[in-house]
């Protein structure tokens, strides 16, 4: 039953902001993890049915083959280095839409994309809602790391207060790859308050590509709940 209200949730979060927020001739982001499904099938139909000439860059190989299955225009940043809308998913969202993604083992072509596009706008369902990151996403920061840093790495994390993880593949022995061929981290570090600070210390660490905080990045979530409405919020 939960489950499918998790399911329908996103859905409903997803369609509302294709509906809402794509037009004509668009350039689109496209991010990766669950939700982003429902959207991506979403601007497949709506692009044959209304003629919209949506063109759309993936962050990942999942997204690339979304845009592909999907019948969409796949294209480059190097092609179209600005993008009109950028639609994501996130794994925990605060009250000022920074958030915390790359529990899908993707990120930093995520935030690459967010920050070369007009609006970020973020599809969850009702968990991933929270008043301060690190209160609901018990997983940690992913962090991405260049693999052969990983372990000087993971004390510095512990330095500044995490408890860090090396993200472990599914039916593989050893670490998660990422795109790149890196590894992830994941750090707990509980409720974070000191997110710019923590994110900048992060950021200065050698081997580190890039971190799973997106701060000041998302302008709109639509959030699907669980008696199958949407609410949006919108940054101030
Ligand atoms: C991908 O690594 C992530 O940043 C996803 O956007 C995030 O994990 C949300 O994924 P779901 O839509 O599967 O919850």
């Amino acid at each position: 039953m939960t489950e499918n209200l998790i399911e329908l949730g996103k859905k409903n979060a997803a369609i509302k902001a294709v509906e809402e927020n794509v037009k004509k001739n668009m350039i689109i982001g496209i991010g990766s993890g669950s939700t982003i499904v429902y959207a991506v099938q979403k601007l497949g139909e709506i692009n044959k049915e209304k003629s919209l000439n949506l063109k759309c860059i993936p962050s990942s190989f999942q997204a690339y083959q979304l845009i592909i299955q999907n019948e969409l225009e796949l294209i480059t940043l190097e092609q179209y280095p600005e993008i009109d809308l950028d639609l994501d998913g996130a794994d925990e969202i605060d009250k000022d839409l920074n958030l915390i993604k790359g529990g899908g083992g993707c990120l930093v072509q995520e935030k690459i994309l967010a920050s070369n596009s007009r609006a970020l706008i973020i599809i969850a369902d009702f968990r991933k809602k929270s008043e301060r990151l690190g209160m609901n996403w018990k997983k940690g920061v992913p962090i991405e790391v260049i693999p052969m840093s990983f372990y000087p790495i993971m004390k510095k994390f512990t330095k500044l207060g995490g408890n860090p993880k090396l993200r472990m593949a599914q039916s593989k022995s050893g670490p998660l790859i990422t795109d790149n061929g890196n590894f992830i981290v994941d750090v707990d570090f509980g409720q974070i308050d000191n997110l710019s600070d923590l994110n900048q210390k992060l950021l200065s660490i050698p081997g580190v590509v890039d971190t799973g905080l997106f701060i000041g990045m998302a302008s709109k979530a639509y959030i699907g709940t669980q008696d199958g409405k949407v609410l949006i919020i919108e940054r101030k």
